[in-house]
């Protein structure tokens, strides 16, 4: 973690600037109050401001991370950042809802940081190891916090990427630098498709979000759209798990799954590129 990340990081209690303290183990405040955050051995740093556990659970995220290092979702990430080098080709990046830092570690750049929060601290601890792994300690940093509200100065950022997490214009807002990018990427209309034709009689599209940023200045609407072929039970379980679907779906669909090892699906990503 770089002193450039450390600069733009605001205390979550009384929006102070963060120092590393002395024995580089914690983060601390530079307010009256030295409120200290410690980094946990795999390098995260806990900066909620309520103590209750939110965000994915464990499962979830062992099975996002599974899924993703086997690299289904390769042409998501090079999508986004194809658009984060068009439009914001350095500096400094935030990844809200960052999950297991897929999206983040893969978005690093010669010229560009990037700081992801998520509100799970399972998330956080597979993000920070999966960075050293990757050899991008360094230029990154995970910490647990709300998308609502980010322990980040106001206008500190270059850019602001969102990957099917809550969207919060008003706090992107607040901490992107006029001029800066805010890049949503959510599910498209046919996104799994296939999966849901397995799990359900009916199928129907996804709907657009309502979230979507209403005072921001839309400047590019891209779409990733493949067939994507998931080649074992283990994969197929493992989608299931990371989706929504998993905690919608009752018992008796679930087991529709239960020996199918090879799935088609459509991926269908829309990526929507605001600037402030
Ligand atoms: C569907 S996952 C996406 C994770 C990652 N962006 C990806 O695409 O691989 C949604 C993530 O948002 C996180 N999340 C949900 N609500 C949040 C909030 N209010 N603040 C921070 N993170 C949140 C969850 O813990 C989860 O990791
Ligand atoms: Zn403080």
């Amino acid at each position: 973690m770089s002193h450039n990340i450390i600069n733009r990081l605001a205390c979550p209690f009384c929006s102070a600037k963060m120092v590393r303290s002395d024995n580089a183990r914690s983060l601390v405040c530079g307010g009256e109050r030295r409120h200290c955050f410690d980094f946990s051995s795999s390098g995260y740093v806990n900066l909620a401001i309520t103590h209750s556990e939110g965000g994915d659970s464990k499962m979830a995220v062992r099975s996002r991370s599974a899924f993703l290092e086997k690299g289904y979702y390769e042409r998501v990430s090079d999508e986004l950042n194809r658009l984060l080098d068009k439009y914001v080709p350095s500096g400094f990046a935030v990844d809200a809802g960052c999950g297991e830092g897929y999206y983040s570690t893969r978005a690093v750049g010669h010229n560009r940081e990037v700081c992801g929060f998520d509100l799970s601290k399972y998330a956080c601890e597979t993000a920070a190891k999966k960075a050293a792994r990757n050899g991008v300690g360094e230029k990154t940093f995970f910490g647990v916090a709300s998308v609502y509200e980010m322990p980040l100065a106001d206008g500190c950022a270059d850019a602001v990427f969102n990957v099917f997490a809550p969207c919060v214009e008003e706090e992107y807002s607040r901490v992107l630098r006029e001029g800066g990018y805010l890049i949503v990427c959510s599910a498209g209309a046919d996104h799994l498709q296939g999966l849901k034709a397995l799990l359900y009689d009916n199928v129907y599209k996804n709907e657009t979000r309502a979230d979507s940023p209403t005072r921001l200045t839309l400047v590019e609407h891209t779409n990733v759209c493949f067939e994507a072929n998931i080649t074992s039970n283990a994969d197929i379980m493992d989608l299931f798990t990371m989706t929504p679907y998993y905690w919608r779906t009752s018992e008796d669909d679930k087991k529709k799954l239960e020996g199918i090892d090879n799935l088609s699906t459509l991926i269908d990503i829309d990526f929507f590129v605001y600037r402030k």
